[in-house]
């Protein structure tokens, strides 16, 4: 890797934001790449999605690009910081933290992934010399409140989703407050991409709803289904969105800056309209009741199957209940010098809708069924697809899978 471009170290390439935004410097940017990662993965294991992901968007990655990107072992945190001479002969000038940890209901893991670990790399980014730091927090890090959200630090709020958005708000704190160059880039929830709705993030928010409809009602849709869906708005952003939108902070922004990145209010559907658009593709004879609240919802009218997916989706139906409203002057700056994001409508979940359809569990079973009628086997009937071992399909939706506010 010759040294005559600077250097950037992106922090979190083995993730979906992280592999995203690396995809999205390696194809835009002639920067060198410094991609730390831990687990002793190799360079192809981690290269491998960020070009994939290059390549579905169209941008041919040759063997030049390649010789950009340099991956490296991630020490463990506390040894974070001993990185600064290392990374000042290689002449690093940015960095971009886009790991962080997700686990909602592990505090621990909440404050080592979040917390500790943007501790560890601002004491690294102290000992550097640098132009920027870009930190990607959530839009949700205010916790919840009603009045539309600013750009600027938080105070601590009546009370937080999740232990998770405690632990972004502190990381951001800590940033904020250390002298270095930040930029925070705080996006909403990121769904898969406008134009063919491919996704490889984990299974959040609408994936985690969808999943769940797919396990617990299956092809056997109940004639009325009851949920949980107020007509607040879904805050949600294609990945492409993503994408571009971080490029534009990365190569526009001034230190200083926080940035809500999320899709226009106007054009997000909310959750009753999710549904019918689930429903009109699945389930078209259904009918669906909609309450405000799970107290409302008449749960002796309904069967188990239903009454379990209602439980395991009942934090994010409590979410999506709360009107989120975002400021968003640095997303209006951008697009005023030029920035162009597809902001997410019904149509264009619907595109993510039928690419989770057509690769999800029900069409994996209507594969194997078929594979399995052209050779002639019996395939024992089941209602859950194979690498279930539950009865009700509780056990293929993972606890920390209940809610979905990244
Ligand atoms: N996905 C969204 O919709 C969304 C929206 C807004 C904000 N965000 C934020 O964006 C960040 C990335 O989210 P994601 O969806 O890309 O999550 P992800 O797919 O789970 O990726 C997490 C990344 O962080 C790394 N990581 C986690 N804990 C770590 C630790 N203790 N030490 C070192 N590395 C650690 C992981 O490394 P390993 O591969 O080694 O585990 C992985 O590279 C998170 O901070 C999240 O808060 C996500």
């Amino acid at each position: 890797m010759s040294i005559r471009e600077p250097a950037t170290v992106l922090f979190g390439a083995t993730g979906y934001l992280g592999s995203l935004a690396a995809s999205t410097l390696l194809a835009e940017e002639r920067c060198r790449l410094i991609l730390p990662v831990r687990g002793g993965r190799s360079r192809d294991e981690v290269l491998g999605p960020i070009v994939a992901e290059c390549e579905a968007s169209g941008c041919r990655i040759g063997p030049a690009d390649l010789d950009r990107v340099e991956v490296t072992e991630l020490p463990p945190t506390a040894q974070i910081p001993q990185l600064a001479e290392r990374f000042r002969d290689l002449g690093v000038s940015r960095i971009v933290h886009c790991a962080g940890s997700v686990h909602y209901f592990n505090r621990a893991k909440l404050r080592a992934g979040n917390v500790e670990l943007t501790d560890a790399i601002v004491q690294l980014a102290l000992r550097l010399d640098l132009e920027r730091f870009y930190y990607l927090s959530t839009a949700f890090s205010c916790g919840y409140r009603s009045d539309p959200v600013p750009e600027q630090l938080h105070p601590d709020p009546e009370s937080d989703p999740t232990d998770y958005t405690w632990s972004k708000r502190e990381a951001e704190t800590l940033l904020a407050r250390s002298g270095v160059p930040f930029v925070i880039i705080r996006p909403s929830v990121v769904v898969g991409n406008s134009r063919d709705g491919r996704y490889s993030g984990k299974r959040y928010g609408i994936y985690q709803i969808w999943h769940a409809a797919e396990r617990f009602l299956g092809t056997n849709y109940p004639p009325v289904i009851y949920t949980v869906a107020t007509p607040n708005r879904l805050h949600v952003l294609h990945q492409d969105a993503f994408q571009a939108g971080f490029l534009a902070c990365y190569r526009h922004l001034p230190a200083g800056r926080f940035v809500h990145l999320v899709s226009r209010d106007e054009g997000l559907p909310d959750l009753r309209d999710l549904y019918h658009l689930w429903l009109e593709r699945v389930a078209p004879a259904s009918v669906l009741r909609c309450y405000d609240t799970l107290e409302e919802v008449p749960l002796d009218e309904m069967d188990s199957q239903q009454r379990l997916w209602l439980e395991f989706t009942s934090v994010n139906h409590q979410i999506a209940s709360h009107p989120w409203s975002f400021e968003t002057p640095s997303l209006d700056e951008l697009a005023s010098q030029g920035l162009e994001i597809t902001h997410a409508t019904l149509q264009t979940l619907a595109v993510c809708q039928e690419h989770f359809l057509s690769n999800g569990p029900r069409a994996w079973e209507s594969r194997r069924e078929s594979r399995a009628d052209r050779a002639k086997t019996r395939v024992r009937e089941s209602p859950h697809p194979a690498g279930s071992s539950s009865n009700n399909g509780a056990m293929d939706v993972l606890p920390n899978e209940q809610v979905g506010v990244p």
